[in-house]
């Protein structure tokens, strides 16, 4: 099981092997995190995830991670659920962005990843419930992955995010 742990900052400094990017099902890049990362990878981004898109909601696809700098090896784009009041799978949606995530990173080989707080901005889902569901199915996903770094943008995710993380401690 991974070490998990929280971080307050920009997803696209992280110095990790692979970076999770909240995308959506044309993988040709977006507003929020989803264009803070293809700002930063470069217009080869966008080309890639064209090519290998559409993803369908809770599914997870790598690509190259070009510009990234510092150098990641892969970005992998997975795309949330948009919150509709919690009666339409959202959650079930939003925990298989996580799980195939890691899984996706584990196939890669990656040793440590990074998250963002997926389908919590432009998608809705309220973040507190949110942070529960990342935190309980990082828990629960068997990976060699050692490190998950969880990357909030703000104060207020991040204390969802840590809360989640203590409530849970072992
Ligand atoms: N680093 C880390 N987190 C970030 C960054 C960043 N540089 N920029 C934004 N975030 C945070 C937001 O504050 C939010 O907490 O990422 C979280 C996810 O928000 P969104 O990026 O809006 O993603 P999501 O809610 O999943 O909506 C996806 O928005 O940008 C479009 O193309 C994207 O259509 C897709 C939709």
């Amino acid at each position: 099981m991974a070490t998990i742990e929280v971080v307050l900052g920009d997803i696209t400094r992280e110095d990790v092997d692979v970076i999770v990017t909240a995308a959506n099902e044309s993988l040709l890049g977006g507003g929020g995190v989803d264009g803070a990362v293809h700002r930063a990878a470069g217009p080869r981004l966008a080309r890639a995830g064209g090519a290998i898109g559409p993803c369908p909601p809770g599914e997870a696809m790598p690509t190259s991670a070009f510009d990234l700098d510092p150098p990641v090896w892969h970005v992998i784009h997975t795309v949330g659920p948009v919150w509709e009041g919690g009666g339409h799978g959202e959650d079930e949606v939003l925990a298989s962005c996580y799980r195939r995530s890691l899984q996706v990173a584990d196939e890669l080989g990656a040793r440590t990843v990074a998250f963002p707080a997926i389908a919590t901005g432009v998608y809705g889902f309220p973040a507190e419930r949110a942070a529960r569901i990342a935190v309980g199915t990082l828990r629960s996903t068997p990976t060699n992955v050692h490190r998950v770094r969880l990357v909030a943008f703000d104060d207020d995710t991040r204390e969802h995010l840590h809360a989640a993380l203590t409530a849970t401690a072992d």
